[in-house]
């Protein structure tokens, strides 16, 4: 039996259903901070407009350019004779995401407190795969044509989302939080991939992790998720057992993804990481099978176990 399964086997022993998890009834995030102050107007450039069947917003003039050579170099995608495969292996895995967001029916879902539509990619321990996974399945999400995704860099400690495509010095999620004024459409990126848009780290703050936990990030989820009732709100977070802030946020989302290392989380972690997601969010584990494999050339192998009933698992090719 894999770790996963025997994960999932044990937290079904607990009671925990798909059923029971699938909507977060009761709040367990810190209560919303107290009406603000009105904010200054965002130009109009910048604001939500519709063009084609999808949203478009952030300013136009900022369209940042992907340069997918270096997400290669970075190691946060496949070489190109690899993509096709993992391409394949991140439709499957949206799916049930998606579902989750929009029901079977596609129909936009609310905007409200813990949205299925907004997402959040963790892992017990560091170094599992989260940058990458949160890149590649934002990437896919994006080539929805009725749904736009917008990929938040919530790793202060460690942005690598931000390093990777070149905005590390952007306005960003710690601005956000740090000025209740600020308006999100003035800091979120458009970019040249039709569908997915950015938003940076921000401006270092030794201050980070209490910024991260605060109940104003629960306000900037929300106001992200307003920008598009079709759109996807995905955030790459630090690691649930390492940080108090990821486990602040855990329970801010409505879906979390699970990263687990295949051959290197111990089962304990992945046990002890579910654990502290609790029974808020869905939850979908994706097995990551190919960490630093280079004996058999290296990218592939994910499985996402949705909503903890029908886990699938992509073998090795
Ligand atoms: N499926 C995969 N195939 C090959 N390499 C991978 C895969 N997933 C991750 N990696 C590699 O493993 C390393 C760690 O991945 P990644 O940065 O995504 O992990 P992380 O969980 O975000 O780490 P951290 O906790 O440090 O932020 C990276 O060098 C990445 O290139
Ligand atoms: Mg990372």
């Amino acid at each position: 039996m894999s770790i996963v399964e025997r994960a999932l086997k044990r937290l079904q022993q607990s009671g925990q259903t798909a059923a029971q998890a699938a909507r977060p009834t009761t709040p367990t995030a810190p209560a919303d901070r107290k009406a603000r102050p009105a904010a200054p107007a965002v130009p109009p450039a910048a604001q939500s407009r519709e063009v084609g069947s999808r949203r478009q917003f952030g300013d136009p003039a900022k369209t940042l350019h992907v340069d997918f050579d270096q997400l290669r170099r970075a190691g946060l995608m496949p070489p190109e004779h690899q993509q096709r495969e993992l391409s394949h292996q991140y439709r499957t895995l949206k799916r049930p995401i998606l579902r989750n967001a929009f029901g079977a029916d596609g129909s936009p879902a609310d905007t409200g407190r813990n949205s299925p539509r907004t997402l959040m990619v963790t892992s017990a321990l560091p170094g599992e795969g989260k940058t990458f996974t949160a890149i590649n399945l934002a990437l896919s999400l994006a080539l929805e044509k009725d749904h736009s995704v917008i990929l938040v860099d919530g790793d202060a400690p460690k942005p690598h989302v931000s390093q990777a495509f070149g905005i590390g010095g952007e306005p960003g999620l710690l601005d956000l939080l740090g000025n209740a004024d600020l308006q999100v459409e003035s800091v979120v990126l458009p970019t040249d991939v039709r569908g997915l848009f950015l938003l940076p780290i921000g401006r270092r703050s030794e201050a980070a992790t209490e910024l991260l936990a605060s109940a104003r990030m629960r306000q900037v989820i929300e106001e992200l998720g307003r920008l598009d009732v079709n759109g996807i709100v995905l955030l790459d977070s630090p690691p649930m057992l390492l940080t108090s802030e990821a486990q602040v946020l855990a329970s801010l989302f409505g879906q979390v993804v699970l990263v687990v290392g295949a051959g290197s989380t111990p089962q304990q972690a992945v046990t002890d990481a579910l654990g502290i997601i609790g029974e808020g969010p869905q939850v979908g584990l994706v097995l990551n099978q190919a960490l630093h494999d280079n004996n058999v050339g290296g990218y592939y192998g994910y499985g996402y176990g949705d909503g903890f009933l029908d886990t699938t698992q992509t073998d090795k090719q």
